[in-house]
């Protein structure tokens, strides 16, 4: 019977033979072939199953090492000692498996739906708030939601008292916002002849109320437009 181990551990064929050391099969940064080698036997009795373990070795530690580094417990240190048995087997032992990943990856497994959530509204306030903004002289006004802006009068009970309150507050000329659209109300004899008559033609062109073009276009009435 040949005793394998006697070469495996032969301090003439292996630099250093009781410890791991991968450059025992590297030469020159190539894998170097060692007749030493024989943990399958060697010549025409070898291990019939060899190709087979290779592989399975290959497949069971290339997926276990590409999804976690080993690595000892704290206050634990490894060694090479042994339980003798028909093969020699590592003594009991205990190792940490860590998942590798990578800065992004870390980053993206942190990262809850929630917090996506929550992100993608922040996100969108900033955005719609900037979209809202007005210049400096511009009419006051009234408290407006974000994304709906003031939607709330246009479902008020009462329009007309609610403007009245508006007038009230900020005056003759005020401005108010539908969405991300901005209006800008004239109220009162005198500033809406101002506004339609003595600089009739510079507000010419100003853009229909959302609400006409697509409210009475639609069912086939003449819009506001038509009629001024
Ligand atoms: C890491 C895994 C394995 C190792 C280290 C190993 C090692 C060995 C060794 C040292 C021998 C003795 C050769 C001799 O008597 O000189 C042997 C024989 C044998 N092995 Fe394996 N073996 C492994 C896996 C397998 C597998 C997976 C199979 C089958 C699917 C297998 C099938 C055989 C057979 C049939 C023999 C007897 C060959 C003969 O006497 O002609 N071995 N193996």
């Amino acid at each position: 019977m040949a005793n394998l181990s006697s070469v495996m551990f032969d301090e003439k064929e292996w630099e250093t033979p009781h410890s791991f050391n991968p450059g025992h099969f590297l030469k020159d940064g190539q894998f170097w072939k060692r007749e030493a080698f024989m943990p399958f036997s060697i010549g025409k009795r070898a291990c019939l199953g060899e190709q087979l373990a290779r592989a399975e070795l290959f497949l069971f530690f290339t997926a276990l090492l590409q999804k976690f580094t080993f690595q000892a417990p704290p206050d634990t240190v490894l060694d090479f000692k042994f339980t003798m048995g028909i093969t020699l087997a590592p003594r009991p032992y205990k190792i940490c498996a860590v998942p590798r990943c990578t800065m992004l990856r870390f980053l993206w497994d942190s990262i809850s739906l929630q917090m996506l959530f929550v992100f993608l509204f922040v996100f969108l306030l900033v955005f719609d708030y900037m979209k809202r903004r007005k210049p400096k002289d511009f009419p006051p006004r009234p408290f407006s939601f974000p994304f709906v802006g003031n939607l709330q009068f246009m479902f008020a009970r009462d329009p007309v008292a609610t403007v009245q309150k508006l007038i009230k507050k900020h005056g003759d000329i005020f401005s108010t916002q539908v969405g991300s659209m901005s209006f800008v109300i004239v109220n009162g004899l005198h500033l809406i002849k101002e506004v339609l008559v003595t600089q009739g033609e510079n507000f010419l062109d100003r853009p229909q109320f959302p609400v006409n073009t697509e409210l009475f276009n639609k069912f086939g009435e003449l819009s506001m437009e038509t009629w001024t």
